[in-house]
């Protein structure tokens, strides 16, 4: 019996790529979530705190779908870049600013990586990387809200909606 073997070529190697650096630094979202989440619970930001660890959840199990799906592409996950904090932050100002920042740039790698998927003619690896990019930008929605109305009303929305 003939034996069917998945052969990598050229486009299927620029999908495992994007891939990879999506995966890349949805792990580095989680360690930086769970992070702020400790942070803020140890600070007395509950209601914020729970929010970080969800996000952080959400992260891993994005991590896992693109783990999965290079497998499957027969790419190896390799675990060796992953986006690591610069500094340490202890206002959550700042932490919502980074966030921020890691989902903006999550979004822009995403929409770049799904027409690199599309040209490709991969469209299963698309429709991940579409339903990874709905979810960060619900994340982006939210931080955003959060942020400016902390700007907004300051301590009095910090004391109703984040602890
Ligand atoms: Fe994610
Ligand atoms: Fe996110």
């Amino acid at each position: 019996m003939e034996k069917i073997m998945k052969r990598t070529n050229r486009k299927t190697s620029k999908v495992i790529k994007i891939l990879s650096e999506v995966y890349w630094a949805e792990i580095g979202a989680v360690g930086i979530y769970m992070d702020q989440h400790v942070k803020c619970e140890s600070m007395g930001y509950k209601k914020l705190a729970d929010m970080l660890e969800k996000d952080a959840i959400d992260e891993m199990k994005h991590s896992e779908t693109l783990a999965e799906r290079i497998l499957f592409l027969d790419g190896t996950v390799i675990n060796e870049k992953h986006m690591v904090p610069t500094e340490k932050q202890h206002e959550i100002l700042d932490m919502l600013k980074q966030n921020i920042e890691i989902e903006d740039e999550a979004i822009e790698r995403l929409n770049s990586g799904i027409s690199t998927c599309f040209s490709a003619g991969d469209n299963g690896s698309r429709l991940i990387l579409e339903e990874i990019l709905k979810s960060e930008e619900e994340h982006l929605d939210k931080l955003k809200t959060i942020y400016e109305n902390i700007q907004k009303f300051g301590d009095q929305f910090i004391v109703t909606h984040l602890i």
